[in-house]
This record gives structure tokens, C-alpha cells and sequence, in this order.
């Protein structure tokens, strides 16, 4: 968690290089006044100054305190503004908030990962605090779906992965295009094709709810229990503290209690996948 550090109030960070990863979608580079620690899959609110926040997952690796990565699809008023801005300016970051990721708890397994679109972020954060740990899982596998080739994110993780041992990465697209030799077809469709010992194993799903949503059905149907499958759920945030109730799913608040859930917690609350 952050230490002594005060969660409430924004800690400035400069922003010291923009990588476009997508048409759509850009990392930021942010070097914080002051170290600055989370755990993977835990979520920040990042601002810009006089404009407003939204809350982001950090995708860089939790081992990292000193320097963060933030990758933002442009999809409103606050992330198109963001995707404006060029290094040197400060944005400020408050958090970290929320129940990220428990990989201890996937010590002795292989981890199965369904990941699609922008949620690639959060994944590769994971990526990294797993491959840091390796020595006590089993095997890593990515199954990773974009919409065209260009709109895949981070590119250059997926050899990088398949060069690791017990890492396994794959990628497919909803539509190819003429340099495109991969597989088509969503994300969950990668599926089919690979190898796990599913009693042995956990499901991490991160994605557009539609991806959530079909990628779970099916890793239900390749035979994991509800608590085996851990999904990071994205509701609308504004406080990120428990307290103005935007985020709530049934009895839940998103940005206290998760964003990461296993399905048996929330497979009964309402509208899960909205
Ligand atoms: C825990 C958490 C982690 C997230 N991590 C990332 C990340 O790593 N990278 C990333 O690009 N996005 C992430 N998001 C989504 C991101 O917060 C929204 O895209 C952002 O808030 C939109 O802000 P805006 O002002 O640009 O859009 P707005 O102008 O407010 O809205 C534009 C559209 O975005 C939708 N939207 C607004 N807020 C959210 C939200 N919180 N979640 C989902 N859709 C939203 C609106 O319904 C609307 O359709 C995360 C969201 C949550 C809750
Ligand atoms: S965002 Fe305010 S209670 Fe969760």
C-alpha cells in the first residue's frame, strides 16, 4: 500500500514521455515528487490541473516506485484532454485505492489470463509482478484480443512474454488486415486452443464488459469454479474512497471493496456486466 503517504491529497507527477500505442489509446510516463508504491491491480485517480480526474490502473510494475506508467484510451472530455498534453507538464495522481490483485493466493498454479482491448493496462502491471514470482507459479498463459491489428496495445510484450520460461502469449484480432497472418476472432476465442490443468489453475478476464461477460461464460464451461475467476470490473468512479456511492454494484462499492473481484463474490449482484 502507499506507506505514509497521504491517499486524499494528489501528489504531482511530471510528465516526461507520451508513447502512442493505438490510434486510440497513449501511455504516459509520469516520474512522482516522491516514490510512490501500489500493488498490481489497485487503481489511481489521475488529474489534470484545472480540467478534472478519472480513475486509471496503473500499467507499469508494482516494483517500480519511482517512475509509473499510465495507459488511457481516449473515450471523453477528461482523457481527450489528457491525450493533448506533452512531457513536461505535472499531473497529479491521488490514491493508490482498492483491493488489487492477490497473487500470492496464485502461488503453486497456473494463471490463465483473458484480456481485450485497453485492459491489456492493468494486465501488464500483472505481468510483471508475476514474472517477478515465477519461481512459485506453474505457468503464465495471455490470451489477448484487439479489435485490428493496429489497435493492439504493446505490441513488443508478446515475443518478449514467449521468450520468458513458463510465460505463453498469444494474440488474435476481431478483423485482420493484409500484413495480418494471426488468428481472427474475439478474444475468448484463443480459448479453445490452450493447455491447462484447470483444477490447478486460476482465470484473471480484464476487458470491455462484452469481452468480460463471454470470456467468463466460457471459462466457466472449460470447467473453473466462480472462485477461481478473478475479474477487474470498471464502473463509473468519482470519489474512489467509498463515500459518494457511484460505484456501488449491489451491495459492493467498486472502488473499496474491489475493482478486482473473483466471480463467486459478485456472480448474484445486479448488472454486473453493464
Ligand atoms: C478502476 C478503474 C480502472 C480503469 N483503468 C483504466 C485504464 O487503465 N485505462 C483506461 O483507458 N481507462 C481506464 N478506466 C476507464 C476510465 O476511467 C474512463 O475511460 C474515464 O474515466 C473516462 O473519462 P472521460 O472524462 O474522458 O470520459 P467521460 O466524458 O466522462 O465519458 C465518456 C465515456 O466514458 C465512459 N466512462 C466514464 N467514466 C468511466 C469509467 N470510470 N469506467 C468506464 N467508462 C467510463 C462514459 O460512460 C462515457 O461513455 C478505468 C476505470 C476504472 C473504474
Ligand atoms: S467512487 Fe465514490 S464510493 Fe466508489
Amino acid at each position: 500500500m502507499s506507506g505514509q503517504r497521504n491517499i486524499y491529497k494528489p501528489l504531482k507527477a511530471r510528465l516526461t514521455e507520451v508513447i502512442e500505442e493505438s490510434p486510440l489509446i497513449k501511455t504516459f510516463v509520469l516520474i512522482p515528487e516522491e516514490d510512490f508504491s501500489f500493488s498490481t491491480g489497485q487503481f489511481i485517480e489521475l488529474s489534470v490541473d484545472g480540467i478534472g480526474e478519472a480513475p486509471f490502473t496503473p500499467s507499469s510494475s508494482p516494483l517500480i516506485h519511482d517512475r509509473l506508467e499510465v495507459t488511457v484510451m481516449k473515450t471523453g472530455y477528461v482523457t481527450e484532454i489528457m491525450h493533448n498534453l506533452i512531457p513536461g507538464v505535472f499531473m497529479g495522481i491521488r490514491g493508490p485505492y482498492g483491493r488489487g490483485y492477490p497473487v500470492e493466493r496464485f502461488f503453486g498454479k497456473e494463471v490463465l489470463i483473458l484480456g481485450g482491448g485497453c485492459g491489456l493496462a492493468p494486465i501488464r502491471s500483472l505481468l510483471y509482478a508475476l514474472e517477478h514470482v515465477k519461481d512459485n507459479l506453474e505457468k503464465v498463459i495471455l490470451c489477448y484480443g484487439s479489435k485490428t491489428p493496429a489497435d493492439c496495445i504493446y505490441k513488443p510484450l508478446f515475443n518478449r512474454l514467449n521468450s520468458i520460461d513458463k510465460f505463453e502469449a498469444y494474440r488474435t484480432v476481431d478483423k485482420g488486415d493484409e500484413e495480418w497472418d494471426g488468428p481472427v476472432g474475439v478474444a475468448p476465442t484463443l480459448l479453445n486452443n490452450v493447455s491447462v490443468n484447470v483444477t490447478n489453475s486460476v482465470a484473471v478476464v480484464c476487458g470491455p464488459p462484452v469481452m468480460m461477460k463471454y470470456g467468463t461464460l466460457k471459462i466457466l464451461e472449460m470447467g473453473y469454479k466462480d472462485e477461481q475467476i478473478y475479474l477487474s470490473m470498471e464502473k463509473n468512479m468519482s470519489c474512489g474512497l467509498g463515500k459518494c456511492g457511484h460505484c456501488m454494484m449491489g451491495e459492493f462499492f467498486v472502488c473499496k471493496d474491489g475493482p478486482v473481484f473473483t466471480y463467486n463474490e459478485i456472480k448474484d449482484q445486479p448488472n454486473i456486466w453493464d
